[in-house]
């Protein structure tokens, strides 16, 4: 039988020598997967179990061939809660946390302590659930089209307790935005890609779904389109919240001026990129 140590070198050496980047992390990752332990490298010598080390090995043979860990683990951390992940649904990304924060800063600075929420777009669940975890007397509703992101997002709200209201339905129509009405938060990180972004996708990235990525040739066709559709869900006062890619900013704002919203202000990600607007229906 291998050791534990012996494994962890061979994977990890198999990983760099396929130019998986972070391949030290992502071999810990998938030890700590399978054996359980925090630091499966407290004890080098131990031996592993001729099962395990075949799902150790499969697993990074999945890794080297370009799937994602996030995908491999089924499970990743977002705002410190868990979330079932896999093919067929967008990883939560960190920048993605700045949002859920602007959204809980509205909130709290302007002391609405029951907010009425719709979490666009949800994919996982990752906004939805966790203001919902964090604002504990909100009405948050999650709206998703993807059938297979759907069966991720259900799971999500069961995982982790979360009573979130579920609409399946397509953001850009008129019919799903009719069924929500008098909100104080419309959230959303839509799908914003531009074409020449999507045709030189990472590999990693290009095995998540092109639906979650696409936002039309310039990358903001939801903007355009969501912002007059669920702008008369909110009620007056109420904020409308977007993620969006580097560098279009200045884009979107102009979308949000142009349908008369005001109080239009941008947040950075941790990376120091500005990742947010938030706008205010007058
Ligand atoms: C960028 S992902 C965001 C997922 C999740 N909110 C997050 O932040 O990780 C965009 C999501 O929009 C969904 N989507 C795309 N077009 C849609 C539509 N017309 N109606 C509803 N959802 C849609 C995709 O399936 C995907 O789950």
């Amino acid at each position: 039988m291998v050791s534990r140590g012996e494994l962890y070198r061979a994977c990890q050496a198999a990983m760099e020598q396929a130019d998986i980047p972070d391949a030290a992390f992502d071999t810990m990752c998938i030890f700590q997967d399978c054996l359980g332990d925090r630091n499966p490298l407290f004890s080098p010598l131990e031996a592993v179990p001729e099962e395990t080390e075949g799902l150790i090995r499969s697993m990074t043979e999945r890794r080297i061939s370009g799937e994602p860990l996030q995908y491999i683990l089924g499970e990743w951390e977002f705002y410190g809660y868990p979330f079932r992940v896999g093919a067929g649904v967008l990883i939560p990304r960190p920048d993605t946390e700045t949002l859920v924060d602007a959204v809980i800063r509205i909130c709290r600075s302007n002391g609405i302590t029951a907010p009425r929420i719709a979490d666009l777009c949800s994919g996982s669940g990752c906004i939805a659930v966790t203001l919902k975890k964090e604002l504990p007397l909100a009405d948050v509703t999650a709206v998703e089209l993807s059938e297979e992101a759907l069966p991720y997002l259900r799971q999500n709200i069961a995982l982790n307790g979360a009573d979130v209201h579920l609409i399946e339905g397509d953001v850009l129509a008129e019919d799903t935005a009719e069924k929500l009405s008098g909100l104080d938060i419309v959230v959303s990180n839509p799908p914003y890609l531009t074409a020449e972004e999507m045709a030189d996708l990472q590999t990693e990235v290009a095995r998540e779904p092109a639906m979650a990525l696409y936002g039309g040739e310039d990358g903001l066709g939801f903007y355009r389109e969501l912002t007059p559709l669920w702008k008369r869900s909110l009620k007056a006062g109420g904020w409308l919240c977007y993620e969006f890619g580097m560098g279009q900013h200045e884009e979107v704002g102009k979308i949000l001026a142009g349908n008369g919203f005001e109080n239009i202000s941008f947040t950075r990600d941790l990376g120091g990129v500005i990742r947010t607007v938030s706008a205010v229906r007058p």
